[in-house]
């Protein structure tokens, strides 16, 4: 029986990281350099049932029944077969690898559940559509965030830059997805910290410091939201000559929130005073990935200020 593989994308907020959890607009958009991929196969030899795991990136090799059931990966098994009404599957092995940095803000965990269940689905003669892969995608991301505002495993299931608003029930049923228009391509350096920060924690203190000052936090995020609307406006229409400004404009207000930190601001700082026209954090923030819009030209320049500044990646990515 042939091997079943299946890939999907990292990801960057562009607009509206965490005012998206609370139902403001945002922007995000696939990084197809970084990728998820999983590879089912089956396992003739073994008994009916045994699903055997191996995760290089994060030195993982077992047994799915020996995976603590609040793992990931195990949550990610239940909710595909239970889906598909699958009680014992046929022994089977599966490889997942992805050259996405884990707890970066760039969607690893998504693209993982999503090529995971693109592979596994095909395997069992079950392909799943992009929107049910999104919405089991959408439960794994609650064990991963908490509280996720589903724009993670949208943006990576579609693949395409979106436009998003999540539903205020908070179940994924109801959330505005449309697919971004851009008739004039942009270039976005992307640099990461090296800090690895987990996106729940960074949500959940966000949380309780709005629960604390909620009429401050709400005014922030409705900021936000409008930023987040502007630049679709910009984007569409090409024109992008304040985009810039608006990620600088939305990196203060995310630094007013304290999801910020100096390895963040110092990248942000590097990149502008080399030439970038904006930039901001991106994702959950405290570490991980801010990116900046570049003219394509000045890109070695900003690259290497940013690696001298600390980066220790850098991604070049054209976005349309
Ligand atoms: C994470 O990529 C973006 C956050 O807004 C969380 C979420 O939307 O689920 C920080």
């Amino acid at each position: 029986m042939p091997a079943f593989t299946a890939s999907a994308p990292g990801k960057i907020i562009l607009f509206g990281e965490h005012a998206v959890v609370y139902g403001q607009p945002a922007i995000a958009v696939p990084v197809s350099q970084v990728q998820a991929r999983a590879v089912v196969r089956a396992d003739p030899g073994q008994r009916p049932g045994r699903v055997s795991i191996q995760a290089p990136d994060i030195h993982l090799e077992t047994d799915l029944a020996d995976l603590p059931g609040e793992h990931p990966l195990a949550a990610a098994f239940r909710a595909l077969f239970s889906s598909l009404g699958v009680s014992q599957p046929p022994a089977l092995s599966v490889r997942v690898t992805s050259t996405i940095p884990i707890a970066a803000g760039l969607g690893s965990g998504a693209a993982v559940s999503v090529a995971l269940f693109r592979a596994l689905s095909a395997f069992l003669g079950h392909s799943l559509e992009d929107e049910q892969i999104c919405a089991l995608a959408f439960e794994v991301e609650k064990l991963h965030h908490g509280t996720p505002s589903g724009i993670d495993n949208t943006v990576i299931t579609y693949a395409r830059p979106v436009f998003f608003e999540r539903d205020r029930e908070g179940n994924g049923r109801e959330n505005k997805v449309e697919l971004l228009r851009v008739p004039r391509p942009f270039t976005i350096l992307i640099a990461d910290t090296g800090i690895p920060s987990p996106t729940a924690i960074a949500v959940g203190d966000v949380r309780r410091a709005r629960e604390a000052e909620p009429e401050r936090y709400e005014t922030i995020f409705t900021s936000i939201g409008e930023i987040a609307r502007e630049a679709r406006a910009m984007i569409e229409a090409g024109e992008l000559d304040a985009l810039g400004s608006l990620m600088d404009r939305n990196h203060a207000l995310l630094r007013e929130i304290g999801v910020s930190s100096p390895a963040l601001d110092r990248l942000v700082r590097v990149a502008r005073s080399a030439g970038a026209l904006g930039a901001k954090l991106s994702g959950g923030g405290r570490g991980g990935n801010m990116i900046s819009l570049i003219d394509p030209q000045a890109a070695q320049h900003v690259n290497q200020a940013l690696q001298e500044a600390g980066a220790t990646r850098t991604i070049l990515t054209t976005i349309g």
